[in-house]
């Protein structure tokens, strides 16, 4: 196993990473969950391959466990699911020192997330990330959504998980769109700050616990100098802007996040090399990465389709944030006026 710290002041938490570590984390859990209440919230998908054993590691642990499942989906980040969460917790005569787990993708991680944030004004979450992009981002860094129809993770707060429980073993049934989804992530940290993990990347060295270690601790060092996401968080934003507008374009889902978001770090490194901001060749090494791991690297016209960054949360007034790779494993970000982005979108 091995293990990290997030060290956010006044919220540290410890992330366990491991090759079947569902099967011992009853010990993990004892000192979150002994004679708790504790809620498990996965999806239709994660909850019969993990259900059982996770709820059997609360009750070896000594918690009172139940569970709630939502269905699959990105539509389950809905403020309906969010009430019947909280409805159902509530009525569980739940207080303030119990736990909620949330056992699944990015999408049980951010809904449950901001029920745990809210529901009797927050309780101990525990995140239990099963996908290779919720294990090596959305679990960490307390970022909670849910989705309106003006737009995905428009409504969220600010919520440190207690602790994430890593199981790399739960990536042995992930579908391969899923794992090349995350693999999108994992490109983007070895881009943004870590030349070392985009060369290990490009010989094709992955080790699971070893990757995802490295990415969570890129993504601690950067939340601990940034939780709220006023400055240097804006680097994980790297391709997503452009992503966004694909993925707002075509029509969520036709694209998966990852994809559109290699396709969003391939088109804005070939522009920045064009302008002299990056240095040459960052942009064939990119692109060779998303080749290597089953990632698109364009698509036509995508000039036609910004307009999405309006209600892009990383705006302010007609500014954007955009970030830039000056290097392999080096990046900044600056703000530049959202009319650029068309131009951006050229590649
Ligand atoms: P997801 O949660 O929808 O999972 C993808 C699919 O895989 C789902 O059908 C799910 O049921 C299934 N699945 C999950 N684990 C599985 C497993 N081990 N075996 C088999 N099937 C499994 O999607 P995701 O890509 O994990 O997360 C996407 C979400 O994460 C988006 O809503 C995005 O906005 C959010 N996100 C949040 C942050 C953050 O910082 N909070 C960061 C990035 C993304
Ligand atoms: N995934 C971007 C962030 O956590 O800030």
């Amino acid at each position: 196993m091995l293990s990290l710290d997030v060290k956010i002041p006044g919220k540290e938490y410890k992330i366990h990473i491991g090759n079947k570590l569902f099967n011992e984390a009853d010990v993990l859990l004892k000192p979150f969950v002994e004679n708790k209440k504790v809620c498990i919230i996965s999806d239709t998908n994660v909850f019969p391959l993990y259900g059982e054993g996770m709820e059997n590691a609360v009750k070896k642990a000594g918690g009172d466990v139940f569970s709630l499942v939502v269905t699959a989906g990105e539509e389950a980040k809905s403020f309906k699911n969010l009430e019947y969460l909280c409805r159902e917790i509530i009525s569980r005569n739940f207080t303030r020192s119990d736990v909620i787990i949330a056992l699944g993708g990015g999408v049980v991680g951010d809904l449950t997330a901001f029920c745990a944030s809210v529901v009797l004004r927050g309780v101990t979450l525990i995140q239990c990330p099963t996908t290779l992009l919720s294990q090596v981002d959305s679990s960490v860094g307390g970022k909670t959504a849910v989705n309106i129809p003006e737009g995905k993770n428009l409504v969220g707060t600010f919520y440190q998980p207690k602790m994430v429980l890593i199981d790399t073993d739960t990536l042995t049934t992930l579908p391969p769109r899923e794992v090349a989804c995350g693999m999108a992530e994992v490109i983007k940290y070895g881009a943004i700050r870590d030349k070392q993990l985009a060369e290990a990347l490009l010989k094709g060295e992955f080790k699971a616990e070893e990757v995802i270690k490295t990415c969570c601790s890129i993504k601690a060092s950067i939340v601990e100098n940034d939780e709220l996401d006023k400055g240097e968080r804006m680097l994980l934003n790297f391709g997503h802007t452009l992503g966004h507008a694909v993925e707002n374009y075509t029509g969520y889902g036709t694209y998966s996040h990852g994809a559109a978001v290699a396709i969003g770090m391939c088109t804005i490194t070939a522009w920045s090399e064009r302008m002299g901001y990056t240095e040459k060749g960052t942009y064939d090494t990119i692109k060779a990465l998303c080749e290597k791991y089953s990632l698109p690297t364009h698509i036509d016209n995508l000039e036609n389709m910004t307009g999405a960054a309006m209600h892009d949360k990383k705006r302010s007034g007609s500014r954007i944030s955009i970030v830039l790779v000056k290097k392999m494993g080096e990046s900044y970000y600056e703000k530049v006026d959202v009319s650029l982005l068309s131009e951006i979108a050229k590649g």
